[in-house]
């Protein structure tokens, strides 16, 4: 049975968000009344994660260690890690080997808020022989995100940002992985913006056979753009949730 750590990355410039990121970090904007980081650790404090890393940015990381100390009063335990240049969520992710060691990891993006609950997936992502598990949801806006083409219900590729999408399944901010991904990650070059991404790490474990998926039931939102961080926050408050 995988043993299973937690990440929440926390890094990047938010500019998408700016000016509203130009004094903090993004995932400190608040949300329904919580600020934004709050979502992604709960997500993982409820399917029984403990131990989580938090990669922050250099910009603003003293806000997230203010915010969140040493998990105590979120019934955690974080370890933090800065990322001194925004090269990506792969870039993020391999300050992460370490920490994770043996164990399999949840990689959540901050500014992914899911109201799935996580411990289904966990059981069986820990109970299965995959090294990656990766969750899609049909949106009307694919071209802002990661989109998954299939042949049937076979997963083929991973596409980052499409022009034209072939499907309308966003690849969602939630990642699970075994310890090779540290491995894949030293494969994957930087992409055309200088970033390592996610969706290359993701089509290694596709093309080799080692991924699996599931649909998302739930309401899942990406927050990081202004448009997106306005319906979430409406979506939240309408829902009755956040603090
Ligand atoms: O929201 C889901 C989408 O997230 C996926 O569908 C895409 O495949 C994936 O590439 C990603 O796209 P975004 O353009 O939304 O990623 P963004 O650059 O906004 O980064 C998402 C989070 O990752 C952000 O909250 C902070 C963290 N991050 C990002 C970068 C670039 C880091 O921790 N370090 C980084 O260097």
């Amino acid at each position: 049975m995988k043993k299973i750590k937690g990440i929440i990355l926390a890094g990047g410039k938010g500019t998408r968000l700016y000016p509203l990121t130009k004094v903090t970090n993004k995932h400190l904007l608040p949300i329904a009344g919580e600020p934004m980081i709050y979502y992604p650790l709960r997500s993982l404090t409820s399917a029984g994660i403990k131990d989580i890393m938090i990669i922050t940015g250099v910009e603003h990381s003293s806000g997230i260690t203010s915010m969140l100390g040493s998990g105590k009063e979120n019934g955690c335990n974080i370890t933090y890690r800065v990322q001194d240049r925004p090269d990506g969520i792969g870039g993020a992710l391999k300050l992460c080997k370490d920490f994770v060691g043996d164990s399999s990891c949840v990689v959540i993006l901050g500014d992914n808020i899911f109201k799935e609950d996580l411990q289904k997936h966990i059981n069986t992502f820990q109970a299965g022989t995959d090294d990656c598990m990766l969750f899609f949801k049909r949106v009307p806006d694919p071209r802002r995100y990661g989109v998954g083409i299939f042949d049937d219900d076979k997963l083929l590729e991973v596409e980052e940002k499409p022009d034209k999408p072939k499907t309308n399944l966003a690849c969602v901010g939630i990642y699970f992985y075994t310890n090779e991904v540290f491995d894949v990650v030293d494969q994957v070059k930087p992409s055309g913006r200088g970033e390592y991404e996610v969706t290359s790490i993701n089509n290694v474990f596709v093309k080799n056979g080692k991924c699996s998926y599931a649909i998302l039931d739930d309401w899942w939102s990406d927050a990081g753009t202004m448009n997106s961080y306005h319906k979430t926050n409406r979506a939240i408050f309408e829902d009755g949730g956040g603090g």
